[in-house]
């Protein structure tokens, strides 16, 4: 018979016995080792179970994670090179037809990782074309050719935050939430309710869940200052391990700025907006906050027909300036990706400036001009730096490296070319000012 892909995944608590599993496996004659990766649960790994395994047999989701781990858990994907099939027992007492090679190489492994179904196997085609396409995100077919790129855990994060924010929401006065947005680039979900009877937006992250307390934090402290300005948030969730937070925010129920600029602003509005860039401008200074991600997409039309601005989880204090330990593990995100003033070199903010841009996009009324020029006065005071350290240096010359590689193995006529090489001359760009005298 023609070879099969196949996959054992041993969850975290199962990995004490990945050395003598990994060794078995390397001595099969009739394995081939394809891959062989670490993936982490996003979101709750309770309910990622759950996603797994639920439409194959029902599941005490708890009770599995504590029996297997919630923690980074190893996939090793396999090709078995001469697939035989033959009558095996499973658990429902009933005798079906399997890959005989995985059923025993996988019941070995269990009893290996002291049973308790630590190790999970595939023994049917079938069952390995579902369980490679959700725990990489890629098709068996994509497989079959080789090691795909981009190998992501594909249990949606929605499945995983669903019964956190209907649990912990509901404790905090949350209810009837549901999905607003999915997999925005740091963020798991977005989903919207009503908080004690008040339309809501719940931001989820299990990637930077620092920042989402932080959002909590400084757009309060903006909120009390300029209510008109900035939504309010109403609560805010952390897992006791840190690893997961959501935020409760008042839900603007008006479009973006930029799909009001899209549809046309007319002179009366414009000088409204330019009043609550105004307000927003003070407060931000009053209050020594910088938000550095103010642009059109953030800025969104209340009800009461002020513009307020949101997204306030990379927001800093400008006195006790503190990232979030993912953003500040990744410079090439905190640098390069995020954040409106890149013109400005690399680490460096001014909200000030952002806010100008934005109104140079109005109709160009008197109150929108006088607005500007009294910003642009004041932007040279208003500047924040935290330009990269020497490791993140390096870092971001390596990436300008790779970004360069990309760039010519694409060709300028790729849709992708115009961002890698703006991306690469925001790294170069700010490489002399690192080379200078306080560099
Ligand atoms: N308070 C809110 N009211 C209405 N919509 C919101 C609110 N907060 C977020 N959204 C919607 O969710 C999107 C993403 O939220 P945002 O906080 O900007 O996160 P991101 O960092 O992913 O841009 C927004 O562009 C907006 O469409
Ligand atoms: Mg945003």
């Amino acid at each position: 018979m023609a070879a099969e892909l196949h996959l054992f995944v041993l969850w975290e608590k199962a990995r004490f016995a990945e050395r003598r599993i990994m060794d078995d496996l390397r001595a099969q004659a009739d394995i081939e080792i394809v891959d062989v990766r670490e993936l982490a649960f996003r979101g709750d790994p309770a309910a990622s179970y759950k996603a797994f395994y639920g439409p194959k047999k029902p599941l005490d989701a708890a009770l599995k994670t504590r029996k297997c781990g919630g923690g980074p858990f190893l996939l090793i994907v396999v090709r078995n090179l001469n697939p035989t099939y033959g009558s095996r027992w499973a658990r429902d007492e009933k005798y079906y037809i399997a890959n005989e090679l995985m059923y025993d190489l996988k019941k070995r492994y269990r009893e290996w990782a002291g049973r308790k179904h630590r190790v999970h196997g595939t023994t049917s085609v079938k069952e390995s074309v579902r369980d490679l396409f959700l725990l990489t995100g890629h098709t068996a077919e994509e497989w079959a050719r080789g090691v795909p790129d981009g190998v992501r855990l594909n249990i949606p994060a929605k499945a995983g935050w669903r019964t956190v924010v209907d649990d912990k929401g509901a404790e905090l006065g949350l209810a009837g939430c549901r999905v607003l947005q999915e997999d925005r680039y740091i963020n798991d979900v977005f989903f919207e309710g009503r908080f004690k009877g008040r339309d809501a937006v719940v931001k989820c992250s299990s990637t930077c869940a620092w920042s989402v307390g932080n959002e909590f934090r400084l757009a309060s402290r903006l909120h009390a200052a300029a209510p008109p300005v900035v939504p309010e948030p109403l609560a805010v969730w952390t897992s006791d391990d840190g690893r997961r937070a959501f935020v409760v925010t008042e839900k603007v129920s008006g479009p973006s700025l930029t799909e009001l600029l899209a549809q046309g602003v007319t002179d009366a509005q414009a000088d409204g907006f330019a009043a609550d860039i105004l307000m927003l401008a003070k407060a931000l200074k009053d209050t020594c906050v910088l938000h550095r991600d103010l642009f059109a997409d953030n800025l969104l039309l209340g009800q009461d027909g002020h513009l307020k601005a949101i997204d306030w989880q990379l927001a800093i204090d400008r006195n006790d300036y503190r990232e979030d330990p993912w953003v500040a593990a990744h410079p090439k995100f905190l640098y390069v990706v995020f954040g409106v003033n890149r013109d400005l070199g690399l680490g460096v903010w001014n909200d000030f400036r952002a806010l100008v841009k934005i109104l140079g996009l109005l109709p160009q009324t008197e109150a929108v001009r006088a607005a500007a020029s009294r910003l642009a006065d004041e932007a040279p005071q208003m500047t924040f730096e935290a330009r990269p350290g020497g490791l993140a240096r390096l870092r971001l010359r390596l990436y300008a490296v790779s970004l360069r590689l990309q760039m010519a193995l694409r060709g300028r006529k790729h849709r992708k070319y115009a961002q890698l090489e703006r991306r690469y001359r925001t790294i170069v760009g700010s490489v002399a000012e690192w080379e200078g005298p306080n560099g």
